[in-house]
């Protein structure tokens, strides 16, 4: 069971720790570098996923599977597979043809340590990897089980969800017609889709009612938008040195975010109300969703 691997499942950091540390072992076993020149991508995937990341949506996957009883061997396959797929966003949001960043997880960025290409196909490598692990039959017994959560990471992960969002991202540079509404679409694209994958996971890995992945569903949408109304408000008010990533591209590259349209106090009010209302999708759950609801606020309090 999950609740093992909780030392102390009413405090937030301890619980994220513990799963940060087991969702890496995975992921170090499953990077494992062969022999032969194609060496240089495990090396660069394996630089970059076990950079130190908050590992936030492994942990979504890993709170959202406690609340139904799911194994351990089974979330932790999830938790890979989404910090793979989350990690290979990172590595070409930073290429030059992208934000074109030096800095990430507080270290120089893939394509600075080994080059262009080769950040390419380790974003490549972990990506495809990811669905890999999804579809192996230590994910879960039942294959349908596994062919859902492919068919759902290949929707949140594709243009209908990141890629699709990290393409209107690019558009909203230098675009000044992009209202509230278009820019709350991009977020939930391109940030709330990852999210939403993480928070559900455990509903499909339990095989939840279908009305009880709909509150997953609820709840992931507004922590996903606060979320990145979060790392808005840190990009324009962080520091490098508490982030670990460049910071100040936003307003650079003259973008449109909810800080640059709401301001930073109508931001902040904004990201407040939309962890109060992903509260609310918690209450059927009960104390055993006190995760997922410190992680709520965390999502907005957090400083990197
Ligand atoms: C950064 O994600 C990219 C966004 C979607 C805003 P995180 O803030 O979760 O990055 P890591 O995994 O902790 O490095
Ligand atoms: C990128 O958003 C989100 C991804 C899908 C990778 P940002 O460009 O704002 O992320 P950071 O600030 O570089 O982490
Ligand atoms: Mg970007
Ligand atoms: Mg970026
Ligand atoms: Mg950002």
């Amino acid at each position: 069971m999950i609740s093992s691997i909780w030392s102390n499942p009413s405090h937030l950091p301890t619980a994220l720790a513990e799963s940060a540390s087991a969702v890496d072992q995975l992921i170090d076993r499953l990077l494992a570098v062969p022999d032969g020149p194609e060496a240089r991508v495990y090396e660069a995937m394996r630089y970059s996923a076990q950079a130190p990341g908050k590992r936030l949506r492994p942990f979504l996957v890993l709170a959202s599977a406690s609340l139904f009883g799911v194994s351990l061997t089974s979330a932790l396959q999830v938790a890979a597979a989404i910090e793979m797929v989350h990690t290979y966003s990172l590595i070409h949001d930073d290429l030059p043809a992208m934000d074109d960043s030096d800095l990430r997880r507080g270290r120089p960025t893939c394509h600075k340590v080994y080059d262009d290409a080769t950040a390419i196909l380790a974003g490549d490598g972990l990506l495809t990897m990811a669905f890999e692990v999804l579809a192996d039959a230590d994910t879960h017994g039942d294959p349908a089980v596994r062919c859902e959560l492919v068919s759902y990471l290949a929707k949140c992960a594709g243009s209908a969800g990141m890629v699709g969002g990290q393409m209107i991202d690019l558009q909203a540079e230098h675009d000044a017609t992009l209202d509230i509404g278009a820019i709350t679409r991009l977020q939930r694209l391109k940030t709330g889709a990852l999210i939403a994958f993480s928070s559900e996971a455990g509903a499909i890995l339990g095989k939840a009612a279908p009305e009880t992945r709909k509150l997953l569903h609820a709840y992931a949408h507004d922590i996903g938008l606060a979320f990145q109304i979060a790392d808005d408000l840190l990009d324009a008010e962080g520091t490098e040195a508490e982030t670990g990533k460049s910071v100040a591209r936003d307003a650079e590259a003259g973008k449109a975010t909810f800080v640059s349209i709401l301001g930073l106090a109508g931001a902040k009010t904004q990201a407040r109300a939309l962890v109060d209302q992903a509260l609310g999708h918690l209450d059927t759950f009960g104390d055993k969703a006190d995760l997922l609801r410190q992680v709520a606020h965390f999502v907005i309090a957090r400083r990197s």
